[in-house]
């Protein structure tokens, strides 16, 4: 039986008693209650695996229990319990997201069928989430493709630093699979059955930052109303990504570093000291020794965090590797649709000519737009350059490729990316989120950018 504990909901002492003895013989742990109220109490003390409620009982009903229900604990199987004289309501209430109804006056096999069923129900989608977990997890670390001498260095890297404790800086453009290296690290340690935890570093403020990532006592800081684990305690056993390292405050930079040099932290408003034992890997594309000249980010936390230096190369560096995961992405969404596209030659030299400024990550949408929007016809230069982005239909592609912008001159890829960007901003005038769309990027890289070339 994959229930093990359950709430009964019932105004009627009777009924109730009955239901906790049949679900009692069943090994199941019953806690009571006579009302919704005091039944949505018992489950934020402790959440339970099945709910069973009376429909009509006086305060909150089993209706608007339901809902209650419903939206806090989403997995839980609710089962109404209702005489007669009510069985619309129950109806009702299945449309609503209930599992099922019993009818009063009930037997005990009506009971323990209804349970078998459900627990076997149960059991199934345990199953199923953990297959797909497992699925993705091993797809991706299947996944990380590359044959060149520079991904071939960086996987030998990887497979070493598996092996230790040693905290991981990755650095690398937009795109280029930092967070890939992240999942790959964690899933070849001996960590891999352990939680891995992703915070990125540059969404939050900083105070909610502070207490994503070490957790906050009740009342510490304004809408601080109950008491919050943070990142790192839920990391404990497992690996903790700090994406985009180089956004966190000085503040925040003092406390990171104790650490990673003590493993000890306290909670925000909190004395209690919390000692973990995680794998820290942080990911930048951003130089940090520049951040560190300049005095934004502290050159001992710095040190701390570069044991390992990991740097993806752009895509563009990486030559053959551009057609292999071409074609691996276009079976992938190919399978997905359920057809076998294919790219014909000039159709695969434009893709390969193309720079790819947001790296594997604008390759995977460009993909994915083609198979979408082609289906099974051979993918030529026709149709991959209606798929790049407009930009890049009349410009960096055409060059490369040579098409009818043969006899333009060539440019540097720092001028291109350059008139790449002002393309860009000309076309969503000037909105710099509507541009960072275009371009398959975060706005924060489409600034690093525009600042690089003094625009
Ligand atoms: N070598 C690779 N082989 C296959 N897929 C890859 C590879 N590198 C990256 N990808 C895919 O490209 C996408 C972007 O990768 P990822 O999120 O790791 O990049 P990132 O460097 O963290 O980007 P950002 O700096 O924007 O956060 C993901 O869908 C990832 O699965
Ligand atoms: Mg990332």
């Amino acid at each position: 039986m994959t229930i093990r504990s359950a709430v009964i909901a019932d105004d009627e002492f009777l009924n109730r008693d009955l239901m906790e003895e049949i679900l009692s013989r069943l090994d199941i742990r019953v806690r009571t209650a006579k009302d919704g109220v005091q039944v949505l109490r018992a489950l934020e003390d402790e959440p339970a695996d099945l709910l069973m409620t009376d429909i009509r009982m006086p305060g909150m009903g089993g209706l608007k229990l339901l809902h209650k229900a419903k939206e806090k604990w989403p997995a839980m199987p609710v089962v109404m319990m209702t005489a007669y004289a009510s069985v619309e309501s129950a109806v009702e209430s299945m449309r609503q997201g209930a599992y099922d109804y019993l009818m009063k006056p009930f037997g005990v096999e009506q009971v323990e069928a209804l349970l078998l069923r459900l627990s076997e129900r149960q059991q199934l989608l345990r199953e199923v989430v953990m297959l797909r977990e497992e699925n993705r997890d091993r797809h991706r670390a299947r996944n990380f493709l590359g044959q060149t001498p520079v991904m071939n260095d960086v996987f030998a890297v990887i497979e070493r630093a598996a092996r230790s404790n040693a905290t991981v800086l990755v650095n690398g453009e937009s795109g280029t699979g930092k967070e890939l290296v992240a999942r790959a690290l964690h899933e070849q340690s001996p960590r891999a059955g352990g939680p891995f935890v992703k915070v990125n570093c540059a969404a939050l403020t900083e105070t909610l930052l502070a207490s994503e990532l070490f957790g906050h006592e009740k009342g510490s800081f304004t809408g601080a109303d109950s008491q919050r684990i943070g990142r790192f305690e839920l990391a404990d056993k497992g690996t903790i990504l700090l994406d985009e390292i180089s956004e966190i405050s000085p503040e925040l930079q003092a406390k990171l570093l104790r650490v990673l040099e003590e493993r000890q932290f306290e909670r925000v408003g909190g004395e209690h000291t919390i000692s973990v034992d995680v794998r820290v890997v942080a990911t930048t594309n951003r130089d940090l020794p520049e951040e560190v000249a300049a005095g934004r980010f502290r050159e001992d936390l710095y040190y701390r965090l570069n044991v390992i230096p990991i740097s993806m190369p752009p895509l563009r560096e990486r030559g053959d590797d551009v057609p292999n995961i071409l074609r691996h992405y276009l079976a992938h969404f190919g399978a997905e649709m359920g057809c076998e596209p294919s790219f014909t030659d000039d159709g695969l030299a434009l893709l390969c000519a193309y720079p790819w400024p947001g790296n594997v990550r604008e390759l995977v949408n460009v993909v994915e737009r083609l198979v979408v929007l082609s289906g099974d016809v051979p993918l030529d230069e026709r149709a991959v350059r209606r798929c790049l982005p407009e930009l890049v239909r009349n410009s960096a592609a055409g060059n490369a490729a040579g098409s009818s912008a043969d006899s333009a001159p060539l440019l540097s890829l720092d001028e291109m990316e350059k008139a790449h960007l002002q393309r860009a901003l000309d076309h969503s005038q000037g909105d710099i989120q509507a541009a960072a769309d275009l371009l398959q990027v975060s706005p924060r890289v489409l600034q690093t950018r525009m600042k690089k070339h003094g625009m």
